[in-house]
């Protein structure tokens, strides 16, 4: 029985409940594809994972391998999968639950992965499936951005940030970015027209037509109370006070992202195209997944960017 490393909780708690364990090689079912993972990611939802927040890994579904975007090659394809064949490179998403892809080897469902983009190599296409995704159905989907539009991104350099602040100008609006001070050069370089903090923030609510959240709370009250006629408030963060946003004659929404192929073929095409640039902040091998959650947790300095495994 073929068997592979993965890195496993058999109940929720502390980082010392990851184990990486020799387990059983698994096989596709319908639909789903067995990729060799050559590369996957971490990110915030893991740890509410780990620790039983998340409603999407109930504690029936115990034991899970961790992890949640990936990227790697085909080995081996189950029933009624036509959209790859073994050998492809593709990049995107396990499943609705979002576990299985910190190991050598993950099912995934072949609707929620795509193409590999071939300018990238598997660290930085592992590192976009979640947050490219989220930023563009911010944008694009929910945000209903048109060209010509002034987009406030609030976060604009953080992982969904950054490729808001890059999508929203290859789609031709015009950016501003809220962001620290020490990183007001970088937005500016991925397509910031221009960089605030937040004492500035009321004043650019009142001219934008579409305000990104990725940060929430008070900076997300703020926006909210100062949003101008007609303009709406994303956020990825929480649900915004619909109300509120309603009383200035605007909108404000919440939503959950959903990878799908389609989605991640457009993050693809537009990655091979060079308009959008991921950010790897670092690559661990797989046995060290506990320093990636120490940095999930503010055990460990995180670096800006995203967390990914590797070998
Ligand atoms: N709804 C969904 O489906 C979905 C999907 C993906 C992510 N998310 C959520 O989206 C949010 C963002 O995720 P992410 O991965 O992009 O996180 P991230 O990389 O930590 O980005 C957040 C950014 O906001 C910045 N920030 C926070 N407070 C600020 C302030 N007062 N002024 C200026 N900048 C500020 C942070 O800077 P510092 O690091 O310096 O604080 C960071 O650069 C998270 O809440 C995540 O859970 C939701």
């Amino acid at each position: 029985m073929p068997t592979m490393k993965a890195a496993r909780i058999d109940r929720f708690g502390p980082i010392g409940h990851i184990a990486l364990r020799e387990i059983e090689r698994p096989a596709p079912g319908p639909g789903e594809v067995l990729v060799r993972v050559h590369a996957s990611g971490v990110g915030p939802w893991d740890a509410w994972i780990r620790t039983g927040q998340s409603t999407r890994v109930p504690a029936e579904s115990l034991p899970v391998t961790l992890g949640s975007d990936l990227s790697g090659v085909v080995e081996a394809i189950g029933p009624g999968v036509v959209s790859v064949a073994v050998g492809d490179e593709v990049f995107g998403v396990t499943n609705p639950w979002f576990n299985g892809a910190n190991a050598e080897f993950a099912l995934a469902q072949a609707s929620m992965i795509a193409r590999k983009p071939a300018r990238l190599g598997h660290v930085a296409a592992a590192s976009m499936p979640v947050i490219a995704v989220t930023a563009w159905q911010v944008l694009a989907e929910y945000g209903g951005l048109e060209a010509g539009q002034r987009v406030l991104v609030l976060g604009a350099a953080g992982n969904v940030g950054a490729y808001a602040v890059q999508l929203a100008r290859s789609l031709g609006a015009t950016v501003v970015a809220l962001t620290r001070p020490h990183e007001s050069q970088r937005v500016r370089d991925l397509g910031a027209a221009e960089a605030i903090g937040p004492e500035d923030l009321e004043a650019e609510s009142a001219l934008a037509d579409i305000v990104i959240d990725t940060v929430g709370e008070a900076l997300q009250q703020r926006a909210l109370a100062a949003l101008r006629p007609g303009a709406i408030l994303v956020s990825a963060v929480s649900p915004p006070d619909a109300a509120l946003a309603a009383a200035r004659h605007a909108r404000a929404v919440f939503f959950i992202v959903e990878v799908t192929t389609e989605r991640l073929t457009r993050i693809a095409d537009m990655a091979e195209r060079g308009e959008l640039v991921p950010n790897v902040g670092i690559v661990l091998p797989l046995g060290e997944i506990h320093r990636a959650h120490e940095m999930l947790d503010g055990l460990r300095e995180r670096p800006t960017g995203k967390i990914v495994l590797s070998g």
